[in-house]
């Protein structure tokens, strides 16, 4: 039996906001704070208790918001401390609870204290911020071979400082130096002037990469050389550690830190469930791959076995002992409809198999924006049409590896997060009712004629309403938010199958990947004429003979007992 351990964290669903394609409020073509005001009442409409922003602080954004200038203000473009200040208002008397990304593990080089830092000398408070180092042969190569995991060198000239700084991301996102207390003294700072603004928890930024443990050569991997000496450093539980007792504990808040390469075994000693745990929930990446080789820039056919065994190792390992964060899309991944549903014949039909697959297990849900209308990738043509560092990135190292054009526009189509990052289509008008502007900042998939907010809003069988649905069905039950968790029927390709079981009640989630018809029967001891049908994806219109029906085309239904 599951020890509750009851916290707010572990009832609530989470909406992940993008702001720059969310809605623009003022028709400069850039969604803002304004529009995002516009929409709570549309966010508190599908469910949700809680709103994730992706970052909002001042900010160049070369890579959106993710390189901070300013971490204690607003983008201008999103609008001011007093616009987030009515947003936050405004989501706390919905009961909904503002989440604000926290990344520290680097800053933009505009930020004050990287402009301090290169200016270097022995009496500069400044000058160990950052990960400096001379280069090798008479400073003309980096110091290490580390690779960006944008792709290119991880370590980057500064002509003023005559030194390179270390950059595990984008050239201007300058790694911080975390063994450096007074940089652990400014990240509290910056825990503690957020929490008393008013914002209930934080989704943490690469936080597994803060600790590097030296800087050795690194394994010559592709594009992560150097990771195994800086994911999950010697140093990383003591920092998160210090994090918690010094300021996170004295709030009621939650915390989630994005954990490349994390297992379902090793995140036990950051989120395991014991008082004082370091972090309470964990985004890993292992379910985002069943489409690729590491990552869907290698594509491979999409794998439901793969899937379900990863989502099934996760569901187990960490049952009783941590708490799961579930998520199937946000804005670094592409649209989940187009990589593991289909999104021309069953895009419909995809979406809610997709969404019934994930939202009916056990751990707290997050949603992307207009991942709850089903949007899906964006086919361009070309490399220019992209804005992302990342893909332009990954689109120079394959020119370099002789990649034709072709695959690697091809490659951006399945892999890019510009997939995830065009306007939220509200309607069928101009620039899908995103903003009033003659041309949005970022294109707009041609689909929004169909696929969109508002024809969604009057279709009773829409992802969208669909949404809604299997979030009340959470809500409602503790069966669906705190039950144990079987898979069966593992070896089906096309088929997935769970049931959940709580306090002698009992659910069955039944979900077809196929785009066939295809002949289902109950696993043995779950009597489909003794439960009840909670939810059908199909107008509600589900039939079954004794313990066996046929599944239509990415159908899934939720039986419980109850
Ligand atoms: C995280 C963010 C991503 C960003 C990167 C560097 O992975 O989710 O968007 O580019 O960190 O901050
Ligand atoms: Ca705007």
């Amino acid at each position: 039996m599951y020890d509750t351990n009851r916290k707010w964290y572990k009832d609530i669903a989470v909406y992940q906001i993008w702001i720059r394609s969310f809605c623009d409020g003022n028709g400069d073509g850039i969604g803002d704070l304004q529009g995002v005001l516009s929409k709570l009442d549309y966010i508190k409409s599908l469910g949700v208790d809680a709103i994730w922003f992706s970052p909002i602080y001042k900010s160049p954004q070369e890579d959106f918001g993710y390189d901070i200038s300013d971490y204690r203000d607003i983008q201008p473009e999103y609008g001011t401390l007093d616009d987030f200040r009515k947003v936050v208002d405004g989501a706390h008397e919905r009961g909904i609870k503002i989440i604000m990304d926290l990344v520290v593990n680097h800053t933009s080089t505009e930020h004050y204290w990287f402009q301090q830092s290169r200016k270097g000398g022995d009496d500069n408070p400044y000058k160990d911020y950052y990960i400096w180092r001379p280069g090798k042969n008479g400073g003309k190569r980096p110091p290490n071979n580390w690779q960006s995991t944008f792709g290119g060198d991880g370590w980057e000239w500064d002509d003023v400082r005559k030194e390179y700084y270390l950059h595990l991301f984008a050239i201007h996102q300058a790694d911080l130096n975390m063994d450096n207390p007074a940089v652990r003294e400014e990240v509290k700072g910056i825990l503690r002037f957020w929490l008393d603004f008013g914002v209930d928890g934080f989704r943490e930024d690469v936080i597994t990469f803060i600790s590097k443990a030296n800087l050795k050569n690194g394994f010559p991997l592709p594009i992560a050389t150097g990771i195994e000496h800086y994911a999950r450093g010697p140093h990383l539980h003591e920092y998160l550690q210090e994090f918690y007792d010094d300021v996170l504990s004295k709030y009621d808040c939650m915390t989630v830190g994005e954990g490349p390469g994390l297992n379902a075994k090793n995140c036990l000693d950051l989120i395991g469930e014991k008082p004082g745990h370091v972090l309470d929930m964990i985004f890993h990446f292992e379910h985002m791959s069943a489409d690729g080789l590491f990552t869907s820039w290698i594509p491979r056919p999409f794998d439901l076995k793969k899937l379900k065994g990863v989502f099934t190792k996760w569901q187990k390992s960490l049952y009783g002992r941590g708490w799961n964060s579930l998520y199937i899309e946000n804005h670094d991944q592409p649209r989940v409809v187009s990589r593991y549903g289909d999104d021309k014949v069953y895009r419909v039909e995809s979406a809610k198999a997709l969404a019934t697959m994930y939202l009916c297990q056990c751990g707290t849900p997050y949603i992307y924006q207009g991942q709850e209308i089903g949007m899906t990738n964006i086919p361009f043509d070309s490399i220019d049409e992209y804005i992302d560092v990342q893909t332009h990135n990954i689109a120079a190292i394959m020119r370099k590896l002789h990649f034709p054009e072709k695959k690697i526009v091809a490659a951006a189509n399945a892999a890019s997060r510009d997939n995830a990052r065009t306007p939220v289509q509200w309607t069928a008008g101009k620039n899908a009712g995103f903003t009033d502007a003659d041309k949005p900042w970022f294109t707009v998939n041609p689909n929004y004629t169909t696929v969109n907010v508002e024809a969604a809003e009057k279709d009773p069988n829409s992802v969208l309403n669909y949404y809604r649905a299997l979030l009340a069905l959470r809500k409602g039950s503790e069966l669906m938010r705190y039950g144990a968790y079987e898979e069966y029927y593992h070896e089906n390709s096309s088929l997935y199958c769970y049931g959940r079981m709580y306090e002698g009640k009992r659910a069955l989630v039944v979900i077809s990947f196929a785009k066939e018809p295809m002949a289902f029967r109950a696993p043995e001891g779950y009597e489909l004429s003794e439960g009840r049908l909670a939810l059908c994806s199909y107008n509600g219109r589900a039939n079954a003979a004794g313990n066996a029906f046929t599944l239509r085309p990415y159908e899934s239904r939720v039986y419980i007992w109850d």
